[in-house]
């Protein structure tokens, strides 16, 4: 609850442009509610009585670890292993045999607390035990997120017993991860390609090199139609144009994009670069 229990709609107006500016993630009209659920509790550790007041501590120059705080709590981070389980096998059973022989780079481009980024491992290792031969030479993962504390969970790669059970096997969590007391760490063969960085994905992608297969699943959806747009064209520049994209089992590029076609595959739906830049 906000301290003094009430946001004024000028103040949420604000707000919703603030988030917007800096995440580019779109707050719908009445979801005060929300506000107060993930700001509440920051705002009363810093004393702080008003969302005018703590948009005057975060806003410009203001207070960068407490901006920090705040953009983490308005972002939603619910992920799990295997989510949606269809993207791991069009990796496996579709793209993982056309990169026999050939090095690899995959993005997981809003990667929350990793479990995407390591459920990729998890794929193109249990591939390469099958398929020696027919494995990738060298598959390099890159993971990002504009979430600092995500990020720091991630590379972690400690979970509790909570999020372990969320999308794993017995079997398969005696496989990649070691317990650790009431925790399970994902095992160093399993960590040892993916790397983690920050990226606000309004930013420029032009750091990050070219990839063969981005993932970017479950993010689109808190963007503005304009945001969506500009990501999908931006990711089609740094794929290959072999490439492939993969989204949410919500998410199309279709009406965003003109920049991908559309692959059915009985295990699920890719988004192949077309080639063409020029709209
Ligand atoms: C719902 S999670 C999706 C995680 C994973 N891709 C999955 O499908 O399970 C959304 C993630 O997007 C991140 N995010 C939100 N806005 C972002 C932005 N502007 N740039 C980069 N990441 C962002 C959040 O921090 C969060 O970790």
């Amino acid at each position: 609850m906000l301290a003094n229990g009430a946001i004024s709609s000028d103040e949420y107006k604000r707000f919703q442009e603030f988030l917007e500016q800096v995440a580019g993630i779109v707050l719908g009209r009445n979801k005060q509610y929300l506000v107060d659920s993930r700001l509440g509790y920051i705002m009363a550790e810093e004393g702080i009585a008003t969302l005018g007041e703590l948009l005057s501590r975060i806003q410009g120059l203001g207070d960068p670890k407490l901006r920090e705080r705040v953009i983490d709590a308005m972002t939603t981070n619910e992920t799990l292993w295997f989510r949606d389980s269809k993207p791991y096998r069009l990796l496996e059973q579709l793209i993982l045999p056309k990169f026999a022989g050939r090095p690899l780079r995959i993005w997981s481009a809003a990667c929350s607390s990793g479990q995407e980024p390591y459920s990729i491992s998890f794929t193109v290792e249990e591939f390469r035990e099958r398929n020696p031969a027919a494995a990738p030479s060298r598959v390099e993962i890159v993971a990002t997120d504009l979430s600092g504390s995500m990020l720091a969970s991630a590379k972690a790669a400690e979970y509790d017993a909570m999020s372990i059970a969320r999308g794993l096997t017995t079997q398969q969590k005696q496989k990649f991860f070691d317990q650790r007391g009431q925790h399970w760490v994902v095992k160093p063969q399993y960590r040892r390609g993916v790397s983690f960085r920050k990226l606000n994905l309004q930013d420029s992608f032009s750091a990050l090199g070219r990839f063969d297969v981005v993932f970017c699943r479950n993010v689109l959806i808190y963007f503005s139609a304009e945001l969506k747009r500009d990501i999908l064209n931006r990711m089609a520049d740094v794929l290959h144009p072999e490439g492939y994209l993969i989204l949410g089992s919500s998410e199309s590029v279709n009406g965003y994009s003109e920049r991908y076609h559309t692959e059915r595959h009985p295990q699920g739906v890719l988004f192949r670069p077309s080639g063409d830049a020029g709209e």
